[in-house]
């Protein structure tokens, strides 16, 4: 795509934004303001929560986060406590989850950790020094992910995350999401629903097969398909990677147009029902490539 197409695709994009705005609910205008302040590096240590940083902040989940939760929240921010956020929880996926969604999470979870008042005899002053080696991870993986532009390497679209919410032999099961909406950054994408299979075979594999696309109004062009569990990319996941088809307006997912692959990778991950799922695209498109020349 030349420059002048990239101008005028995001042109058209924006023209969209700005119809979608006037008729559209107050929630939605609200996710499109969020969804611009990030993209445009306004969200400040709001951004983490962009699912495209979530890579980044899961590693500082893993190294610094999760075991600093466990020793001093856990009273309260684990299954059956009152805390808002199993975050502390003994299962690490699950408090790997609800960690995920807090907004602002860097400055909250500072806060609330040397205030006297959130949880009086434990958090507090005391617990300073930790807190900020905890914050400053949060910090560095903010900065990593802006460095490297604001997401996974090579990944310009990503799904909103959906739980797999599978258990080992249970049929397999297809999840779905409808790209007008569950999609970041947001696209008007014609009523396009993008579906995936998955199924776990055993206690370290999912088997994720046959990604495939309904289109409606717009042909949408996708070059790329990535597979995130828990904010992980899994690079081996090559079959998929290769994609790039463009599905004309109207196409069904059970057809050979609709189908972008119709084989099946294996992931190697401890499968818990409260594992989350994310689709990256290199590139998801509105229109062929053909008809955007002369536009
Ligand atoms: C005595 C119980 C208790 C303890 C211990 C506790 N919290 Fe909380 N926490 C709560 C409650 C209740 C809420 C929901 C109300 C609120 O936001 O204050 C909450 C909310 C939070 C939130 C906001 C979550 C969101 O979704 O906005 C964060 C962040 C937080 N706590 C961090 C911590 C940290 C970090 C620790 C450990 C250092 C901790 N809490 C220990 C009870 C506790």
């Amino acid at each position: 795509m030349s420059a002048d197409q990239v101008r005028s695709k995001n042109a058209k994009n924006r023209q969209f934004k700005i119809i979608s705005l006037t008729v559209v609910s107050g929630f939605f205008i609200l996710s499109l303001f969020q969804n611009c302040a990030e993209h445009e590096g306004l969200g400040g240590a709001g951004s983490l929560g962009s699912a495209n940083c979530s890579p980044y902040l899961k590693a500082a989940f893993d190294s610094t986060v999760y075991s600093f939760a466990v020793t001093n929240c856990n009273n309260c921010h684990a299954t059956g406590g009152p805390g808002k956020g199993k975050f502390a929880d003994a299962d690490s996926s699950l408090a790997w989850n609800d960690f995920s969604v807090i907004s602002n999470v860097g400055t909250k979870f500072y806060n609330n950790s040397i205030s006297t008042s959130h949880a009086p005899g434990i958090s507090g002053p005391q617990l300073e020094a930790s807190a900020s080696i905890v914050k400053q991870s949060l910090t560095d993986a903010e900065n990593s992910c802006l460095q490297s532009g604001g997401g996974i390497p090579g990944v310009s679209v990503v799904t909103t995350p959906k739980q797999i919410n599978l258990a080992v032999g249970d049929p397999k099961k297809t999840i779905s999401w409808i790209l007008n909406s569950e999609i970041d950054p947001v696209q008007n994408t014609g009523g396009a629903i993008f579906y995936i299979d998955i199924q776990a075979t055993s206690a370290n594999y999912y088997v994720v097969s046959k990604p495939r696309i309904r289109t409606l109004t717009e042909d949408i062009h996708i070059i790329g398909v990535q597979i995130i569990i828990n904010g992980q990319l899994y690079e081996l996941a090559t079959l998929f990677q290769g994609i790039d088809k463009v599905v004309l307006a109207g196409t069904g997912e059970e057809t050979a147009d609709g189908i972008l692959n119709e084989g099946a990778v294996i992931i190697s991950a401890q499968v818990s029902a409260s594992d989350m799922l994310v689709i990256g695209f290199d590139e998801l498109n509105i229109g062929a490539p053909e008809e955007k020349l002369g536009n």
